[in-house]
């Protein structure tokens, strides 16, 4: 699926609103005490005051707009009143909107206080791997070139890649073509065109990359309770490069 300059132009209008959002529910839930029900309401209310609509809500039957993931919660944790935020955790916050009918999809992930170095340098290269992956976006060049920098950065900081779940296209739906791994061989598949949109979302664990899926039919955990991160920016492949467009 190729975007145009009018629906680009929609969709960074549409990735500035959700990084507000985001921005402001991330320092509410720096304060530790905070409960994920709380971030889910404000995160909701901000949705309503932009006269925006949660992406999440309704899809595949997620019950809530924000995702909140801690410590050994990757993804899709889900934002429970009893869930609450506590000093030395690692939260993630995911979350997606539609903006005139355009989709953006972002998350972020953050020390509650200080850390071990060990903890930060999860974190810290988790996010790195985003921007390894982006330095590969340019029109000709191979979408697996995108994934194996971000496996190879992970991996050479020590880290096991989570490899169940990937990026994705986004744009008119959540979920588009093609999917984006976070993991791969250089030179293969699919070749990157101008005007393509998709998501670059790394996880990584300090522990083995098997996952689990909770009771509750939505919190990813890895299996052996290790501490993981994930960063999600959505990006458009301009003439010379990918521009994040969740900034
Ligand atoms: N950012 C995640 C994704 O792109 C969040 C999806 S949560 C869901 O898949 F509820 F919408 F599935
Ligand atoms: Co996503």
């Amino acid at each position: 699926m190729i975007y145009t300059k009018q629906e680009i132009d929609i969709l960074r209008e549409a990735g500035f609103i959700l990084s507000d959002i985001l921005e402001n529910v991330a320092t509410i839930a720096k304060i530790p005490g905070t409960s994920a029900y709380d971030l889910e309401i404000l995160a909701e209310t901000l949705i309503k005051e932009y006269k925006i609509e949660p992406a999440f809500k309704g899809y595949r039957g997620y019950p809530n707009c924000l995702c909140v993931s801690i410590n050994e919660e990757i993804i899709h944790g889900l934002p429970k009143k009893d869930k609450i935020i506590k000093k030395g955790d690692i939260v993630s916050l995911d979350l997606g909107i539609v903006y005139k009918g355009y989709y953006s999809d972002k998350a972020i992930t953050f020390i509650i206080g200080e850390r071990s170095r060990k903890i930060k340098k999860l974190v810290k290269a988790t996010l790195e791997s985003l921007f390894m992956g982006l330095l590969e976006i340019y029109p000709g060049n191979y979408l697996s070139n995108v994934s194996n920098a971000i496996q190879t950065h992970l991996e050479n900081n020590g880290l096991s890649v989570i490899k169940t779940f990937a990026g994705h296209g986004i744009g008119k739906e959540l979920h588009e073509f093609p999917l984006v791994p976070n993991y791969g061989n250089k030179d293969e598949g699919l070749i990157l065109k101008e005007g393509m949109v998709f998501t670059l979302e790394p996880m990584a664990t300090l522990g083995k990359s098997d996952i689990e899926i909770l009771d509750d039919g939505w919190t990813v955990v890895t299996k052996d309770k290790k501490l993981s991160a994930h960063f999600e920016h959505t990006i458009v492949v301009t003439k010379e490069e990918g521009e994040i467009l969740t900034i």
